[in-house]
């Protein structure tokens, strides 16, 4: 393992969204914080900063991972994704985006981010979910706001609405 300075800045080079992107951190500096305040990718959203909300979830080498739970500096040379790779243009929403919409799926919107970021990976690898699949991954989620129902609809019509698209040989999980 490579030994870090506690008191130096380190170079960061990552992926994010598919173009590397690079910026300083100190050891101690959560992915969360270096994300938002180093990199100005703000849709990453910060709770609890403890591992329980998912406010903060994105996925780091196709894992699931609490941003907030991770160090800036773990990331080097690792592929993220963030919310901000879910719309295909800055005026346009991606399905799950669309479907939340629709569904009224977010009031606050402070959880939104986390639970999009767990919704898209999870539908990736089960095209075709249950009601009771969708409640267990949301799950890992505080919602203060919505009371869920309008989320696992969401999810569920994103869900058909991308075995659709994928059909139809189009971008699913956009
Ligand atoms: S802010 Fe990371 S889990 Fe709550
Ligand atoms: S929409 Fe407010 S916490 Fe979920």
């Amino acid at each position: 393992m490579t030994a870090l300075k506690s008191m130096s800045r380190h170079q960061v080079r990552f992926m994010l969204n598919g173009q590397p992107a690079e910026s300083e951190a100190e050891p101690r500096l959560l992915l969360t914080d270096f994300l938002r305040h180093q990199i100005g990718a703000t849709g990453t959203h910060v709770g609890c900063e403890h591992g329980v909300c998912g406010a903060c979830t994105v996925v780091i080498d196709g894992m699931l991972t609490r941003a907030c739970m991770t160090l800036a500096v773990q990331i080097e040379g690792c592929d993220v994704r963030t919310v901000e790779s879910l719309a295909p243009a800055v005026d346009r929403l991606g399905i799950l985006q669309a479907a939340f919409r629709k569904h009224h799926a977010l009031q606050c919107g402070f959880c939104t981010a986390g639970i999009l970021m767990s919704l898209d990976h999870f539908l990736r690898g089960n095209p075709d979910p249950s009601e009771e699949d969708i409640r267990v991954l949301l799950s890992g989620h505080l919602c203060r706001c919505t009371g869920y129902t309008p989320i696992v609809k969401a999810a569920l019509e994103a869900a058909k609405d991308m075995r659709t698209s994928s059909a139809n040989n189009e971008p699913a999980h956009v």
